[in-house]
């Protein structure tokens, strides 16, 4: 459900009349298909699988099992308590094991959501796809770019509705924001700046272990799959993010939301050509492998992008488009279009150092060059206008409702296979001009990255 989009003109007349309530922002309209209770015809009903029940799997299953005419029939993870704590919110027995492939083998599961760690998407995914479920799949996508693309590629080969895990795709914030880039009337955009910084314990990732946790209810030796073999280590498995064996750092925890995110309303379709980024492990040193603070500069074609994740202050998540005509800011929920002063007037700077009389006659002549213009012909945003969400607005339920809509109408998700991949990728080659310390160059024909 997208609505109409704006021309530039209808735009510059709803900021007019909007003008006198510029402070109070408009709010959005959320979608049609709100998780509000109605029946489903028991044809309709989607029954799936959670495989990976942590922290965003909970929430995960929670969110599908709250959208209407689904049902959770099992779940796949590998240690002992979450599988109580996905009964706890399924209020019912469910199917548990610790071994997914039996789930695939089962034919009452429609779709399966993976929230495993990152190292095991594309093993599950491309199984999944070859038993002919349609797959929820965490971002960011891929532990690799060759992985990135064997995803793509079950997705194709087996005709299955693979959605990628990037709520932001689906958010009407972003959709807005999307409307105005489209519109025109930011003008010529060339800079974007993305940040998602944190400052907790929480927001790092560094979680408690839980009391008890020991191999005698983990399967350690699944959770490393293709990873380098380890005796059992407790802090790798809850805290696998901080190590590049199972994640990708803090370009595939944050990054991949902004890059999603501005891939998203700018209509980027290719992973950017270039990028070099500057980081470091400055402050969180306990066991941590990947760095705390990650600064990546994007070369696209038409665009210029600057990503920062910070762990070591805690701002506002922000994306930024700079227009010649207009900033678009998205920041704390809210979509925000301030005009730029485009008024034409005489280049007064230079001018000052002439003469008085040659500076006034230049003035003179100029004037008489350029007919002060009505507003409407040179400036496209009259005022700065705010859209926010509306209170309770939660993006990751939209995101599985429009998942669980592709699914019945076998239309491509919102963020299918490919758009997954290219965010991936230049997550990827953000980590790869960081490590390397080299500048990382996409290489389209060879699909790999090289320095
Ligand atoms: N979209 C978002 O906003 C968002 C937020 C958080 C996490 N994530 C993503 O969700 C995924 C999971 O992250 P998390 O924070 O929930 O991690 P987590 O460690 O809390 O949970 C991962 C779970 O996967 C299980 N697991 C590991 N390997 C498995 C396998 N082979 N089969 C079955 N279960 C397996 C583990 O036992 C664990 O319970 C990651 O890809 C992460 O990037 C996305």
């Amino acid at each position: 459900m997208r609505k109409k989009q704006l021309s530039r003109r209808e735009f510059m007349r709803a900021g007019a009349t909007g003008a006198a309530f510029a402070a109070a922002p408009i709010l959005l309209e959320p979608p049609l298909f709100a998780p509000v209770p109605r029946l489903v015809p028991p044809s309709d009903r989607l029954r799936f699988a959670s495989i990976g029940a942590g922290i965003r799997g909970g929430e995960l299953l929670r969110t599908a099992l709250a959208c209407p005419g689904t049902e959770m029939v099992a779940v796949s993870d590998l240690y002992d308590p979450r599988f109580t704590a996905a009964q706890e919110y399924a209020q019912k027995g469910l199917s548990i094991t610790k071994d997914y492939r039996t789930i695939l083998d089962r034919k009452d599961v429609d779709l399966v959501i993976v929230a495993t760690p990152d190292h095991w998407h594309a093993k599950i995914v491309e199984d999944a796809c070859g038993a002919g479920k349609d797959v929820y799949c965490e971002k960011p996508m891929s532990h690799t770019v060759e992985d990135g693309f064997a995803m793509v590629e079950a997705a194709k080969k087996y005709g299955r509705i693979l959605q990628v895990g990037s709520q932001r795709c689906s958010s009407i914030v972003f959709a807005k924001a999307k409307e105005v880039y489209n519109s025109g009337i930011l003008g010529q955009v060339t800079a974007v700046e993305a940040t998602m910084d944190r400052n907790t314990l929480d927001g790092v990732g560094i979680w408690p272990v839980p009391p008890g946790a020991s191999e005698k209810n983990i399967d350690w030796n699944t959770f490393l799959g293709s990873a380098p073999k380890r005796p059992f280590d407790p802090m790798r498995f809850f805290r696998w993010r901080a190590f590049w064996d199972y994640g990708e750092g803090v370009a595939g925890d944050l990054y991949v939301h902004l890059i999603a995110g501005y891939h998203y309303i700018a209509g980027i379709a290719a992973p950017p050509s270039r990028a070099t980024t500057i980081g470091g492990l400055l402050r969180w040193k306990e066991h941590r492998e990947v760095p705390d603070i990650l600064w990546t500069l994007y070369e696209y074609p038409a665009l210029r992008v600057g990503v920062r994740s910070n762990m070591n202050n805690q701002s506002p998540d922000t994306t930024i488009f700079f227009g010649t005509e207009g900033t678009l800011e998205i920041r704390n929920g809210q979509v925000t279009v301030y005009p730029q002063n485009i008024q034409p007037s005489p280049e007064n700077y230079p001018l000052e150092s002439w003469p008085s009389a040659m500076r006034a006659e230049y003035v003179k002549q100029w004037h008489e060059a350029h007919p002060r213009p009505a507003p409407a012909d040179f400036r496209m945003i009259e005022s700065t206008q705010t859209f926010a969400a509306p209170p309770g607005y939660d993006d990751s339920t939209a995101h599985m409702n429009n998942f669980l809509e592709s699914i019945r109408s076998r239309r491509p998700p919102v963020e299918d296979a490919n758009f997954g991949n290219i965010a991936a990728i230049a997550c990827h080659m953000a980590n790869y001009a960081y490590l390397n310390k080299t500048v990382a160059i996409w290489d389209e024909s060879a699909q790999k990255i090289s320095g």
